[in-house]
């Protein structure tokens, strides 16, 4: 739950292009209203703030703001999170829980990723948005009526979702009054330079503007040419490591390089990417899906752990042409811990 203080802002939108300024105008017409809102848009484009600055120039600011992800629980249990339960509504339920629903009572409840969310949980949904918010939590014979603002958020193109059957229509009606829609970075490259400008000052503040190699005008142009397919959340990564590790020549080069390889393939290659590191990471050996076989969690954690530290140490390593001594530093690990994880997660010197 969030509880920012009273403040008229929300978090800053950058940005010059049509698609932001309209986005802005929308945000500021639609903010106090309380009229249910979908804000559509690619991973990383800024959904979630949009949803933020809806609420900080509502009236309902100061109330709660609470955010549920729909994509990341299964049905069951994001009903109970959403509607709370009674004690003993289901085993394992030793006490009363309020639902977020109700906990964003006179405040508002961000629905992310809502085109994740399974049939049955959206035909509650319909039925608690056509009550004026009124439903009787899991197990319980009381009905419990909440003023919730609801917004929406989905990457997914819903008017598909309802032709393949996978989206309620008329859940889509009752949501969708006011839509909001953010292109991808790559369809407004003139709102690059200025988050540029805007990210590298705040990171640069950050990182207490200790020595740092800034991106000059060739790297900036050069960036307003590469397809972002993880948007702003992808620049800001991107801004971070060269700030962080200087030489932005060679991690734009880099970043074209990995788009050479990713970008000529179609999104059902892109989803075998994902199943093979999701295998890895849960040791299927590259087999099956996760749906069928069972797994540790533990284990997919630690094995996601280790992907990770390999990847930033090779690549740190490879910078700094393997001084480990310089490598532990940016890595803020001491030396040994360094020369403990190459071996440990078998990381192997280049050939020379
Ligand atoms: N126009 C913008 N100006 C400044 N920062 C932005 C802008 N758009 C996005 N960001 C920043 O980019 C990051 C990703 O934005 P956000 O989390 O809102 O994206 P999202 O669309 O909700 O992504 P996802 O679909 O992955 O949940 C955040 O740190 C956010 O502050
Ligand atoms: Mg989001």
């Amino acid at each position: 739950m969030n509880n920012p203080s009273k403040s008229k802002s929300g978090p800053p939108i950058v940005g010059v292009s049509k698609n932001i300024e309209r986005v802005r105008e929308l945000i500021e017409h639609v903010a106090s209203t309380g009229l249910n809102t979908v804000v559509f848009g690619e991973s990383g484009v800024g959904k979630e703030v949009v949803a933020q600055n809806l609420y900080q120039k509502s009236p309902r600011l100061g109330k709660p703001f609470i955010k549920i992800n729909c994509a990341a629980l299964p049905e069951g249990l994001l009903e109970s999170e959403l509607f709370g339960y009674e004690r003993g509504a289901f085993t394992g339920a030793e006490q009363r829980k309020k639902g977020k629903f109700q906990l964003a009572h006179s405040g508002v409840l961000l629905l992310d990723e809502i085109g994740d969310m399974s049939l049955p949980l959206q035909a509650k949904l319909l039925h608690v948005l056509q009550s004026g918010g009124e439903f009787s939590p899991l197990g319980s014979e009381k009905d419990v009526k909440a003023d919730t603002w609801v917004i929406a958020a989905t990457n997914h193109d819903l008017k598909k979702d309802i032709e393949e059957g996978r989206f309620r229509e008329d859940l889509y009606y009752r949501l969708n009054i006011i839509k909001i829609y953010l292109s991808p970075l790559r369809e407004r490259p003139e709102d690059i330079p200025p988050l540029i400008d805007f990210y590298i000052k705040e990171y640069a503040s950050m990182l207490n503007n200790r020595h740092i190699e800034k991106p000059g005008a060739k790297v900036i142009d050069r960036l307003c040419t590469y397809s972002w397919p993880g948007n702003v959340r992808e620049l800001q990564n991107v801004l971070k490591r060269m700030l962080v590790l200087g030489d932005c020549g060679q991690i734009v080069e880099e970043l074209f390089n990995s788009e050479r390889i990713v970008s000529p393939t179609s999104g059902a290659d892109d989803k075998l990417n994902h199943h093979a590191s999701l295998s890895k990471i849960l040791d299927l050996g590259g087999k099956n899906s996760p749906e069928n076989q069972s797994f540790s969690l533990k284990t997919a954690k630690k094995n996601a752990v280790e992907m990770v530290e390999r990847e930033i140490i090779s690549h740190v390593l490879g910078k700094t042409d393997w001084n480990r001594s310089k490598a532990s530093k940016i890595l803020k690990i001491s030396y040994k811990t360094l020369l403990y994880k190459i071996s440990d997660l078998n990381i192997i010197p280049p050939e020379k």
